[in-house]
């Protein structure tokens, strides 16, 4: 029978010391409830005593959020105790949590006290939070440098005070998977009350390695995990949710153990979180980054194609990613990019899909990614039946302040390529100018239009004219990362069209 692993959610406090991320009590309340849909089993809402604003969040959260224990973090002084009551006191089910260092560094640098002096005022903060709530979680900050001998003492002395929860924290980051399960394994050994409480750990991820300490520790039989969506907190952050769920999700053949997190609404947790603590979430960030589930090599793209377990350990509808983003790159194949038209809801004659591909391509070269826009921007250049009596070869622009803009045009028919050259108003007058002249065609310029397909430097331009060629109204429109080519392509086409009679 696999473990139950209780989530302790600590993004509304430790994910909200990262500078710049303070919520308001409004959006910690949205925040809290999406925590409540996603099932985790303790919410820890802020630390009261920080600020009067913390204290109102936390009060709101208390009283509003039914279903997960809510826990506010507290010093073990009284004043600090009063206020976290004085917020949690009409949670459905509350929780007091305390900290206080036990190694030797905070107790002599930070406390400025000895040891001895330092359990006392840990045990004297436990009996005074019972007084108000049964259920106190007491944290020995600094764990994992801390004396073990001295530590498990404390751990001992706090459960006999009627601490339900111990939590042994690697609080700035320090532990090693090894030592620190190692550690959670002696403490279940050798602290011989531990059976009357909760043994706990929270993780930070200093040295990277947060989600691993944390998992090593669940191997070596905690019971509760405290984490934060996005991995976001202290300096490098805290272990993340996302990851440890998963991690417990995908191998439970290994760990034997699982959460009662609803996976299907990580996806969501996490864009709430990156967008209402402004906290972007970095593209290869596991689970929840936008590349997390995407495919950008022709050869994972074909074995995706075929099926998707050869790349995938998860499938991104399960963590609520709603559509599967593959990547088009200048590596993409047919397949890939015919698969992705497909999804589009365009399924183009060989013909037509040929013609869109090589100029896919050709945009693939100069564009890091291909994106869906750019492939419809494609597609709607390529789509018309009208024949490519000219196509754009070369050209070339000289335009400045004080110069007469000139351009020089190459355009293929039937094999040959004809080069002219003219002057314009501008660089595209001058090219327009150009084609006029190598097509024999005179067309009159109703309309030009020139817009970006997707954001950023490397954007697709795409232009669209609107002619007139004796009389008859025609349009072109093609794109390009280079706006003039783009233009000239569009230009072209509208002659195609007057040529073709159309
Ligand atoms: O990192 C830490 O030790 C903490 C405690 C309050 C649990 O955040
Ligand atoms: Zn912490």
């Amino acid at each position: 029978m696999s473990r139950k692993i209780m989530i302790f959610d600590t993004t509304l406090r430790d994910g909200e010391q990262v500078p710049g991320a303070k919520l308001n009590a409004e959006q910690k309340l949205e925040l809290a409830r999406q925590l409540a849909k996603l099932k985790v089993d303790v919410i820890e809402a802020g630390f009261p005593a920080s600020s009067p604003g913390d204290l109102e969040a936390v009060g709101r959260v208390a009283r509003e959020i039914k279903g997960p224990i809510i826990t506010g973090l507290a010093r073990t002084v009284q004043e600090d105790i009063d206020d976290l009551w004085e917020s949690l006191k009409h949670a459905e089910r509350p929780r007091i949590h305390l900290v206080l260092g036990t190694s030797d560094i905070h107790v002599e640098k930070k406390l400025r006290r000895d040891r001895e002096k330092v359990l006392e005022m840990g045990v004297e903060a436990v009996k005074y939070a019972k007084k108000y709530c049964p259920e106190v979680e007491y944290s020995t900050e600094d764990a994992s440098r801390s004396d073990f001998d001295y530590m498990a003492r404390t751990l001992e002395a706090v459960i006999d005070a009627g601490a339900t929860v111990v939590n042994v924290p690697d609080t700035v980051g320090y532990a090693i998977p090894e030592q620190y399960g190692e550690m959670v394994r002696r403490v279940k050994e050798s602290v011989p009350n531990i059976d009357r409480a909760l043994l706990s750990v929270h993780c930070h991820n200093d040295l990277g390695m947060a989600t691993a300490n944390t998992l090593a520790a669940i191997k070596n039989g905690v019971d509760q995990v405290e984490l934060t969506m996005n991995g976001i907190g202290e300096r490098a952050g805290n272990c993340s949710l996302e990851e440890v769920v998963m991690a417990l999700h995908t191998r439970k053949d290994y760990y034997d153990a699982h959460t009662d997190i609803d996976i299907s609404q990580i996806y969501h947790t996490s864009r709430l979180v990156s967008s209402l603590m402004g906290i972007p979430v970095q593209p290869n960030k596991a689970i929840v980054g936008s590349n997390a589930f995407a495919h950008s090599s022709g050869i994972h793209q074909d074995g995706i194609l075929k099926d998707r377990s050869t790349y995938e350990i998860i499938r991104p509808e399960d963590v609520g990613v709603q559509s599967h983003e593959m990547i088009l790159t200048a590596r993409s194949g047919r397949a890939a990019v015919r698969h992705r038209l497909g999804e589009l809801g365009y399924d183009l004659a060989n013909e037509v899909f040929e013609k869109v591909f090589i100029r896919f391509l050709e945009v693939a070269d100069r564009k890091k990614e291909v994106v869906d826009e750019d492939l419809e921007s494609l597609v709607r250049e390529e789509i018309s039946s009208v024949p490519d009596i000219f196509s754009l070869e070369t050209y070339q622009t000289v335009s400045g302040i004080n110069i007469t803009p000139q351009s020089a045009v190459g355009m293929r028919r039937d094999g040959d390529v004809i080069t002219d050259a003219a002057v314009g108003n501008g660089p595209v007058d001058a090219v327009f100018n150009c084609i006029e002249r190598i097509s024999g065609v005179s067309a009159k310029l109703v309309s030009y239009d020139l817009k970006a397909v997707t954001q950023g430097k490397d954007a697709l331009g795409e232009a669209t004219v609107h002619v007139e060629v004796d009389g008859k109204l025609l349009t072109g429109q093609a794109s390009s990362t280079d706006v003039i080519e783009a233009s000239a392509r569009a230009f072209i086409k509208a002659i195609n069209k007057a040529l073709a009679g159309v």
